[in-house]
């Protein structure tokens, strides 16, 4: 972007690829992370002059408009983050975009709706998403690649887009890469790694690649339990991806060759019945050992002695790397986990890095200050993808 810049802006249709996809109660913003992150590029190109273009999707909707999906809580907050009147076009290369996007002047900003409103956006023929792209390259004389949530993407905005305009990275990709460049390259030891979320199979790539560079692996989340359970222990109704186990299995005896530590809950708080998230009546919560989980009750979160086991586990490392909360933090009987590993991050000297929607989210709604971090990340998927030495669409499509 910075060459972009210097080669001046002023009255181009600039394109800002952006990851305005925020958490959302009703039309509420929960966290509005992703938006305060790409405002520095927006600022940027409309104090250089650009008539820009902010474009991004939220949800999933299925390929055409759903009001529950729609950008305007986005593009009213990015307003207000910007101080200025931010237009919005209510459908994304329609009659609506094409008046607003001819309507701005040099300096001004719109937000067009949601790109998933339209089947080409995701589709997986390259002839559908190539029209798409064509469409929405009509809007504009420049990109500007700033997405960094969506750049594992194969998506018409994100990978055929830049082929067809003339493209640059923006600030906030540019520093999520630099981020994740020195985990991946030149880390820092010991290099401990938390995994939490709920689903193992989602980061069984990750941790296939993680084997190979981190000293020490802590789990947490539901996806503890089919580590659990492939150590012979009942888990009682707790979440469990029974396929995964043998994969799991051969990742513990990986581990152990390598000399990797991996740590799983010894404690865990457990309760008869998921909470009620919206409600947050009280989930009578209960700590059970590990390695005892009764029939009949689900694990939520880690238990006390899991809490001081991890935070020593941390206390030396001089690199971390977070991704997914360690329980259902969004009700306050099992946020401790998710609290406690956060706390011990903001203890430590170590450079901590947070990536993931769901964890930069938690430590944001559960109080933290975010300048106590090394580095949140904007990307959950796209890190952890990176992490796992993939090509990501997103980032290929901004080097050639
Ligand atoms: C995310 O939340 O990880 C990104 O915005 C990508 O969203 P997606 O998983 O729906 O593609």
């Amino acid at each position: 972007i910075d060459e972009l810049l210097a080669e001046g802006v002023a009255g181009k249709r600039v394109f800002v690829r952006a990851d305005l996809n925020v958490p959302l109660d009703g039309t509420t913003i929960t966290d509005d992370g992703r938006i305060r992150a790409v405002r520095p590029t927006v600022a940027r190109l409309a104090e250089a002059g650009a008539r820009v273009i902010v474009a991004s999707h939220l949800g999933r909707p299925k390929g055409a408009p759903d009001p529950a999906f729609s950008l305007a809580p986005a593009a009213a907050r990015l307003g207000e983050l910007l101080g200025t009147e931010v237009a919005f076009a209510t459908d994304t290369v329609g009659e609506s975009a094409r008046a607003t996007v001819a309507a701005l002047t040099d300096g001004r900003v719109a937000v067009i709706e949601n790109l998933r409103f339209n089947a080409g956006e995701t589709s997986k023929d390259d002839a559908e998403r190539g029209a798409f792209a064509d469409r929405l390259a009509e809007l504009a004389d420049v990109y500007v690649g700033d997405g960094f949530g969506a750049v594992h993407r194969k998506h018409a905005s994100v990978f055929d887009l830049p082929a067809r305009l003339p493209h640059a990275a923006g600030g906030l990709i540019a520093t999520e890469v630099g981020v994740l460049k020195k985990l991946t390259e030149d880390v820092t030891r010991p290099y401990v790694v938390v995994l939490g979320g709920s689903k193992v199979s989602d980061k069984l790539g990750v941790i296939d690649h993680l084997l190979e560079k981190a000293d020490r692996i802590l789990i947490g989340g539901g996806m503890a339990y089919t580590f659990l359970k492939a150590q012979g222990h009942e888990v009682g109704s707790s979440l469990l991806q029974e396929d995964q186990i043998p994969a799991v299995l051969g990742y513990l005896e990986r581990a152990e060759e390598k000399g990797v530590e991996f740590v799983l809950p010894v404690d865990v708080v457990v309760s008869a019945q998921f909470p009620d998230l919206k409600a947050k009546t009280p989930g009578h919560p209960a700590t059970v050992a590990a390695d005892a989980i009764p029939a009949g009750v689900m694990g939520l979160d880690n238990g006390p002695e899991t809490n001081k086991l991890y935070a020593s586990k941390l206390a030396d490392a001089a690199t971390v790397f977070w991704n997914g909360p360690m329980g259902v933090f969004e009700h306050p009987d099992y946020a401790e986990g998710t609290k406690a590993v956060a706390q011990a991050l903001v203890d430590s000297p170590a450079f901590s890095v947070v990536g993931g929607g769901d964890s930069a989210a938690a430590v944001r709604i559960l109080g933290f200050d975010e300048n106590a971090f090394g580095h949140i990340s904007t990307g959950g998927g796209a890190s952890l993808e990176y992490l796992e030495g993939k090509t990501l669409p997103g980032l290929a499509a901004l080097e050639d």
